[in-house]
């Protein structure tokens, strides 16, 4: 569990990619398959594309991958806010992913709670298909807002205090874009084998210092819902660029 700098944001990036590669190979050789799920925001833009470059494609056979979101912002697919439309136009759509391994939220249903439903059923379905008793993703990106949230995760949100649902609908914060949202919850991404955060810019400086503050104690007691992202039995990362460290530099 740490927090790790980077003097900007391109090597933070490719410290990420980095990590994502070794754990798909690792996966890979061992279970035949790998799974991750991707998350939005502007940060983890840069780590798509050098995921899609053709160095990444030497590492990794992208067919055997399962993807999925982290959170979703409830609108078409083919709207610019949409979390998938980014991770397909900037990497799914230029790798040989298996579209059968592709998990994507449906914001076609009619409503948010119903796509949080399905998400759900969707997961547990890849967990038993898998025989992963354990119910762990692999790899969960993350990014973390101005407010401290994380995924769809907003402070004062109920979907914090969610402690048996994996996939909930929650109500949009106060950054935008104001969409209903869903949501990966704590218990599940806290179980996955490798929780990875990407933080970058001079905005995060402050949400980021109270991140690291929280990890210093009890996650119950966290002042921002990345706070009381922890790893059960797996690892946690948080990369972040010098800018948005600045205020946790002794
Ligand atoms: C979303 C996200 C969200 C994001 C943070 C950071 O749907 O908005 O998944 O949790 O990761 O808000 O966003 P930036 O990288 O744009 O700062």
């Amino acid at each position: 569990m740490s927090i790790q700098t980077f003097p900007n944001a391109e090597e933070a990036a490719a410290r990420a990619a980095v990590i994502i590669l070794e754990r798909a190979k690792e996966a890979i050789a061992k279970n035949g398959t790998f799974s991750i799920a991707l998350t939005g925001g502007s940060s983890p833009k840069r780590l798509y594309e050098i995921l899609a470059s053709p160095e990444s494609r030497e590492f990794v056979d992208w067919s055997l991958v399962h993807f999925f979101m982290s959170d979703e912002r409830f609108v078409p697919v083919d709207d610019e806010r949409s979390n998938f439309k980014q991770a397909n136009d900037l990497l799914l759509s230029k790798i040989s992913a298996d579209h059968n391994k592709i998990h994507r939220v449906l914001t076609t249903l009619e409503s948010a709670e119903a796509a949080a439903d399905a998400y759900e059923q969707d997961l547990l379905s890849f967990f038993v298909a898998s025989r992963n008793e354990a119910k762990q993703l692999d790899v969960v990106l993350l990014g973390l807002g101005s407010d401290g949230h994380t995924a769809s995760l907003f402070p004062g949100n109920d979907a914090l205090s969610e402690t048996e649902r994996f996939v909930v609908a929650s109500e949009p914060g106060e950054l935008p874009p104001p969409v209903q949202r869903v949501t990966f919850t704590f218990p599940l991404i806290n179980q996955a084998k490798t929780v990875l955060g990407i933080i970058a810019g001079e905005d995060k400086a402050g949400p980021v210092r109270v991140l690291s503050d929280d990890l210093k104690f009890d996650s119950n007691k966290a002042l921002s819902p990345a706070g009381r992202v922890r790893s059960k039995d797996g690892e946690l990362f948080w990369l972040v660029d010098e800018a948005a460290a600045q205020n946790i530099k002794k």
